[in-house]
């Protein structure tokens, strides 16, 4: 063994990996930037990597090994709005919360809903510390009016198409966009938020909206959108992944459809699974307006219950930087969104874990191989060969979040002064450790 060469054994953790259905202690072998070999020997094997030359180590005892996770909806700003965040800056942030692949959307400026602008991103991801996939958009200029030339986008590397932020009203112009993804092998990725329903709501209608004299965005504006989608999605045979699920009719919906066939999955942020609109009223955090809004109690158990029981695929931040600038000022004029990647994984441990919602091989699951699978992504396992994507975690670490902790140029999070427990102490991507605690 010791005649082999590696460039880095990771020694001693809990190694988890749910697409193999790995789950013990053990060593991880990389070489050339792949997973070399995974040995489940103790300490005799201990022994000889202690005297394994020129090899860098890192000593995982007490901590958990799991690949690296996977976020397929983020928000980097770049083009157009690097002051919030650049393409650099994002990939950090994620390495800091332990992704190795993220998707990016395409709402920038320019918008990616052209080949040269897809792959510009890719491009300047090239050197950066986590991979990056892009999510092209569904019709031009997200606007909802004309299809994107969905064949170039495809071609130039986009992995699935969306038009994140803004629900594509017209249903002739969905329909068109699942017989092209069909075509093209993609799935369509869909913000479910009728527009005219949802005109002017700043959080959710509710007892909360009317008691705090803020204009409410309807949960059936949601229900309504993914009803449609689930409906067209049945006739063309298409692909739909609805995307941050926040009401309970829509898991309803979902968990329905899928049980009838229709090939939908679905995602849910941290702060749908952990947040409810009463938070709202206590100090008018601008960080807590999002889209969709935060729901009620009874939409958060929802949500929670569909993660557990499957019909809710897997877990996505929806990291949406903007300058604190942006948003201070009143609730109703700040910008929609938080970020969330360098504490999704610390608030899954707290308020999913540690409830008792899921064990950690069913968190990790909803962290790495579903979303990948999802889009078809080479990654979120630690297999043999595969590029070596890794997260260590801590999962006894406690930490309270503060600014300091965020790698991304935005602060926007209403997580600050929070105490979470779990942390991802290292991430290696392709072999490089590209965030070390
Ligand atoms: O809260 C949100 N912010 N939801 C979205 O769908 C878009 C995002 C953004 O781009 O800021």
């Amino acid at each position: 063994m010791a005649s082999e060469n590696y460039d880095l054994v990771i020694t001693g953790g809990r190694i988890i990996d749910p697409a193999l259905g790995f789950g013990s202690e053990g060593h991880i072998f990389v070489s050339d930037g792949k997973i070399s070999k995974i040995d489940k020997d103790g300490p005799e094997l201990q022994k000889e990597i202690a005297e394994l030359p020129d090899t860098k180590k890192v000593d995982a005892t007490g901590k958990l090994v799991v690949p690296g996770l996977v976020d397929i909806h983020v928000h980097l700003r770049e083009p157009g709005n690097e002051y919030a965040e650049t393409i650099e800056s994002g990939c950090r942030a994620a390495a800091a919360g332990g992704f190795t692949s993220i998707c990016c959307m395409p709402n920038t400026n320019p918008r990616i809903d052209n080949q040269e602008t897809v792959q510009f991103v890719l491009d300047r991801a090239r050197h950066a510390d986590s991979r990056v996939y892009v999510v092209g958009s569904i019709t031009k200029n997200g606007e909802g009016k004309q299809l994107a030339e969905i064949g170039e986008l495809v071609k130039s590397g986009a992995v699935a198409i969306t038009d994140d932020g803004y629900y594509v009203q017209n249903p002739e112009i969905m329909r068109r966009a699942m017989e092209y993804s069909i075509m093209f092998d993609i799935p369509v990725m869909e913000h479910a938020e009728d527009n005219y329903l949802c005109a002017g709501g700043v959080m959710n209608e509710s007892y909360q909206s009317t008691r705090l004299g803020l204009k409410g965005a309807p949960a059936v504006a949601e229900e309504i959108a993914v009803e449609r989608d689930i409906s067209l999605a049945r006739m063309t045979g298409a692909r739909l992944h609805i995307q941050h699920v926040s009401a309970a009719g829509s898991v309803h919906a979902i968990r329905r459809a899928k049980e009838e066939g229709v090939k939908v999955t679905a995602e849910v942020t941290p702060h749908h699974l952990i947040l409810t609109d009463e938070e709202i009223g206590k100090e008018f955090n601008t960080n807590l307006r999002v889209n969709p809004p935060l729901r009620t109690q009874v939409d958060r158990d929802a949500v929670i219950a569909g993660l557990v029981d499957g019909t809710i695929d897997c877990i996505a931040c929806d990291h949406a930087p903007h300058l604190i600038e942006d948003k201070d000022s009143e609730f109703d004029k700040a910008p929609p969104g938080m970020i969330g990647m360098e504490t999704s994984l610390a608030l899954i441990k707290t308020y999913i874990i540690d409830k008792g919602y899921l064990g950690w091989a069913d968190a990790i699951r909803k962290m790495t191989v579903n979303p990948a699978r999802i889009l078809n992504l080479p990654a979120g396992s630690l297999k043999q060969g595969e590029a070596a994507d890794i997260a260590i975690i801590d999962p006894d670490m406690k930490w309270t979040v503060t600014v300091n902790d965020f790698q991304s140029l935005s602060q926007n999070s209403p997580y600050l002064g929070w105490d979470l427990v779990g942390r991802v102490t290292a991430t290696i991507m392709g072999g490089r450790i590209v965030y070390q605690l």
